[in-house]
């Protein structure tokens, strides 16, 4: 199939397209390198420097490309600062999304994978999350997603748009090749700035909060490796003919912000000094998946479950 994947130079998009190459499909990257890397981008993938706000370059990738599905990866990702600047989020994420679904829509391609995020779910009602969780975004980043999910409901009713949204939780870990992985300036998460403490590139880890409603007080997340992520891709991608779906990704398990600094000393054999420091705004205690559905229907296993597996697979990529 010829997938058009925006955001394809950034780590996880760059990621999932070395699985889809691995299974034959041709890919195209939309991506403007504000954040993502030219290097990360596949060999073998065509790749148009583009920005989504310039619908016209869009419109003339898809002219261009006989697409037959879009993953679109590319967005602002940080919930912090779409607390500072919500036009970025609620206005370019959406309008940038708006933009692409518009010409999907235009150009006649109906299959589409939106990256959706743990970000709906500030104030869950049930743990592990379902999906019939109550929608409540966190940010103006989850609202941008919560948006653009809610146009792909009506797209599918409209025009029958065949859409998978996954909503994933804490992505981590790197392509067990060792030629992909996380890479963010600034780097904001957990893992990789743990990583930089052992690196010698940060002093200390400080943890965010300390008196959380959790074993050891500090932040529970639900970590998934950016393998098993892919493979969620391919298998929605696969199962859009029959209907449009929403998944959450996780492995239904969750460690604290301790726990995984504990992991990270143990595979490092760095000792990583921790301090524990003030609450990050907008950071809800515990955050866990259920994906029972995505198991149940299209049969998805995570490969790479452990935390540990996870980021060694991370420490090889960095070091
Ligand atoms: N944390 C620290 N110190 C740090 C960095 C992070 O203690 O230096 C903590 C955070 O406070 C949080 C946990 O580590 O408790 C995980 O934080 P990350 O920044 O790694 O990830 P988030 O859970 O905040 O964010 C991830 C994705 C977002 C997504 C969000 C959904 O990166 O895109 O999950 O909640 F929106």
């Amino acid at each position: 199939m010829n997938i058009l994947v925006t955001g394809g130079a950034g780590y996880i998009g760059s990621i999932v397209i070395e699985e889809l190459i691995r299974q034959g499909d041709a890919v195209i990257v939309f991506d403007n390198l504000y954040y993502g890397h030219r290097a990360a981008v596949h060999p073998e993938a065509v790749f148009v420097e583009g920005d989504l706000a310039d619908q016209a370059a869009v419109k003339s990738t898809f002219g261009t490309h006989d697409v037959e599905a879009v993953m679109h990866f590319a967005s602002y990702t940080l919930v912090g600062e779409s607390m500072e600047q919500p036009f970025k989020y609620i206005g370019d994420n959406v309008t940038n999304g708006l933009n692409l679904l518009q010409e999907a829509v235009a150009h006649g391609v109906r299959r589409f994978i939106l990256s959706s995020s743990a970000n709906l779910f500030f104030d869950p009602e049930r743990m592990p999350i379902d999906e019939d969780e109550r929608i409540v975004p966190g940010s103006p980043y989850g609202e941008s997603k919560n948006i653009l999910e809610r146009m792909l409901h009506w797209l599918d009713r409209i025009y029958g748009f065949r859409y998978a949204a996954l909503r994933y939780f804490n992505a981590a870990g790197a392509s067990p090749s060792g030629e992909r992985g996380e890479d963010h300036d600034p780097e904001t998460h957990l893992i990789p700035r743990v990583l930089q403490v052992a690196l010698g590139q940060r002093e200390r880890i400080t943890i965010f909060g300390g008196d959380y409603p959790t074993r050891d007080g500090t932040c529970v997340r639900d970590y998934i490796h950016v393998i098993d992520l892919a493979q969620a891709h391919i298998l929605a991608l696969q199962a859009l003919d029959e209907s449009s779906r929403t998944y959450n990704l996780g492995n239904g398990r969750g460690f604290t912000n301790k726990e995984v600094v504990e992991t990270c000393r143990r595979v490092t054999g760095h000792p990583i000094p921790a301090e524990v420091g003030p609450h990050r705004p907008g950071d809800p205690a515990v955050l866990v998946a259920s994906s029972e559905k995505i198991r149940r229907e299209l049969g998805w296993e995570p490969q790479y479950p452990d935390l540990r597996t996870i980021v060694e697979h991370a420490w090889e990529w960095h070091r």
